[in-house]
């Protein structure tokens, strides 16, 4: 593997569909595979995995395919997998409940150590064991433990508030659940944000749904164009 270029989002976003693949493939004892067997798993072209794959050094030998482990951890650290995230939540409603509640993001290395809300029937309870503090401690807190990364799943209303303490701290990403567009200023300047719409996923099937139905209008008016 040689020098990590700089690698296009498009490559970035289907590396996680590499990652959890290869991890399927070690549980299974499976050591090389080569980009055609890839691409039956993962429905893209051997070619684009190759392209791929490509970007991150030369790990495919023709003729041999890819050494799965070494493959697995190379996309691990270039997904910064191989180091444990911190990670705070704020805002435990229904949405940071649920992801609160959620156990897999500890086992991939994103520790929620801590939840912050200003609502004080919770203040001072758990959550999936990790405890709820007042968001006035937030600041001190995050600094004091070198937290990451910063959940985001308060009112749409309040998100401007809480983003003006984030930007005060060590915070490195804010996973953004909140429908608030949270301008990056000379503040939070390096503050990466990463927005999540679940709604975008739902119009997404919609259309997938939709899709043969609208195949046959566009035909049916075609025909009455071109009889
Ligand atoms: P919720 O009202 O159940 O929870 C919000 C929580 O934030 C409450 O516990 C409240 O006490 C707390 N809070 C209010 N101000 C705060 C502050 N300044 N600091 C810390 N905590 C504060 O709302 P829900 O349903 O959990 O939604 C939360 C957010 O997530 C909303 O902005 C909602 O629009 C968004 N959302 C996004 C989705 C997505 O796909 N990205 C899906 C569902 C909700």
């Amino acid at each position: 593997p040689g020098e990590i270029k700089k690698v296009s989002m498009a490559v970035i976003k289907r590396l996680p569909k590499y990652y959890k693949c290869l991890g399927n493939l070690l549980k299974n004892n499976v050591e090389r595979v080569s980009s055609q067997d890839l691409s039956k798993i993962l429905g893209f072209t051997a070619s684009q995995i190759r392209q791929d794959l490509n970007n991150f050094g030369e790990f495919g030998q023709q003729g041999y395919g890819y050494n799965v482990l070494q493959l697995y951890t190379e996309i691990s650290k270039i997904l910064g997998l191989n180091t444990l995230h911190k990670m705070v939540l704020v805002g435990a409603g229904n949405l940071g409940q649920a992801l609160a509640n959620y156990s897999e993001f500890r086992t991939h290395g994103f520790d929620i150590i801590a939840i912050f809300d200003t609502n004080p029937n919770l203040i001072g309870r758990k959550i999936n064991n990790t405890p709820i503090y007042s968001v006035e401690d937030m600041e001190y807190f995050i600094n004091e433990n070198d937290v990451d990364i910063a959940i985001l799943t308060v009112p749409k209303d309040k998100t401007e508030k809480v983003v003006e303490v984030l930007s005060k701290t060590c915070i490195r990403g804010i996973w953004n659940f909140t429908p608030a567009e949270i301008t990056t200023d000379d503040d939070t300047d390096d503050i990466i944000v990463e927005n999540v719409h679940l709604i975008d996923s739902l119009f997404t099937l919609s259309y997938r749904i939709n899709e043969d139905k609208l195949q046959e209008r566009l035909l049916k008016q075609k025909r009455k164009i071109f009889p």
